[in-house]
């Protein structure tokens, strides 16, 4: 089923999968462990690169020549995009929230390396104005293929799918039962994703997001739409429901892309005990919440949980000064 979808090869997969035996000891929790999707190689890996294989594969079959998508300053998913596109031999186009900052580091600069061409949208909605970069680069002569946020339409989500295939086969030949798998939702398309591969595989176990920006109302029925509508695109006789999607929305902090001292501590902390790096959006603020979940007992200490990383670690730099404040 999923085999039959056209796909672009742009990442190394499967993605590791190891224990993090500091990290637990230190928390006095359950055995954790960690599938690395931040090394699925394109440009600092990161989730995206997943779902781009689908969607790059879908432009080129469209004969698209630039990839088009929307995001935040330091958006992982538009620098993951410009690198496909170079990979891909297309040209890109990334529209980002704001003015352009003075500072140009962190996912900026890699999008400056990475040669996309980028549009700032002030406050506008960032739609709006791909919409209108789509006319411009047309006009120009350029034939543009538009990505949405996050890369999270039932193409991109389809490359989750396959990532829990990809992780059910991983764990039988290891002979792993996990318990839970944590990790940082956000757009959806990533959780759509993994729980439509779960239902596809029989992995029957917890499947947690900590959302870094919704309240689960808000997120529960996009991802219920979002699953639904993949598995229709990938062929699967199956229906969603709200009983389908664990999201954890107790975590949003001070908002999206605000690092508190919980992804401070959490950053710190999976340094410094086990050398691995997450971002101070998406990844340092599900591992935080995972850490205080483990701390409120929601974890019994036999038990195995994944943290799935979803990448995000050139954002480190961006916070450089409040990470060392
Ligand atoms: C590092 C990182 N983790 C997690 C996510 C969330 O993934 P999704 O948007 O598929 O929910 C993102 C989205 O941009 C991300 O950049």
């Amino acid at each position: 089923m999923l085999n039959a979808l056209p796909r672009t090869s742009l990442g190394f997969f499967p993605t590791p999968i190891h224990p993090l035996p500091h990290l637990s000891a230190r928390l006095g929790g359950p055995t954790l462990w960690v599938k690395r999707d931040d090394q699925t190689g394109l440009a600092t890996g990161g989730n995206k690169t997943r779902k781009l294989e689908f969607l790059v594969a879908d432009a080129l079959q469209q004969r698209a020549d630039t990839l088009i998508t929307v995001g935040a300053p330091q958006s992982n998913h538009a620098r993951q995009t410009a690198a496909a596109a170079a990979r891909a031999g297309l040209k890109s186009a990334l529209v980002l929230r704001g003015t352009s900052p003075a500072d140009r580091t962190g996912n900026i600069l890699l999008d400056d390396l990475l040669d996309a061409e980028i549009f700032w949208a002030g406050t506008r909605s960032l739609d709006e104005v791909a919409a209108e970069v789509a006319e411009e680069l047309s006009a120009r002569g350029q034939r543009p293929y538009l990505i949405p946020l996050g890369g999270s339409n039932p193409i991109g989500a389809a490359g989750y799918a396959a990532a829990m295939l990809e992780f059910v086969a991983q764990a039988k030949t290891s002979d792993l039962c996990f318990d839970a798998i944590v990790f940082a939702t956000s757009s959806g398309g990533t959780q759509s994703g993994l729980v439509l591969g779960a239902k596809l595989s029989g992995y029957v176990d917890r499947v947690l997001g900590i959302s870094v920006d919704h309240t689960a109302d808000h997120l529960v029925p996009l991802l219920v739409d979002l699953a639904n509508a993949t598995a229709q695109h990938i062929g699967a006789a199956i229906t969603f429901s709200a009983q389908d999607f664990e999201v954890n929305d107790q975590y949003l902090g001070g908002g999206y892309a605000v690092m508190g001292e919980a992804e401070r501590e959490a950053i710190r902390l999976c340094a410094q005990t086990e050398g691995l790096l997450v971002d101070p959006v998406y990844t340092g603020r599900a591992l935080a919440g995972l850490i205080d979940l483990i701390r409120a007992g929601e974890f019994k200490p036999e038990q195995n949980v994944l943290f799935w990383h979803t990448g995000g670690t050139p954002a480190l730099f961006a916070y450089a000064q409040q990470l060392t404040a």
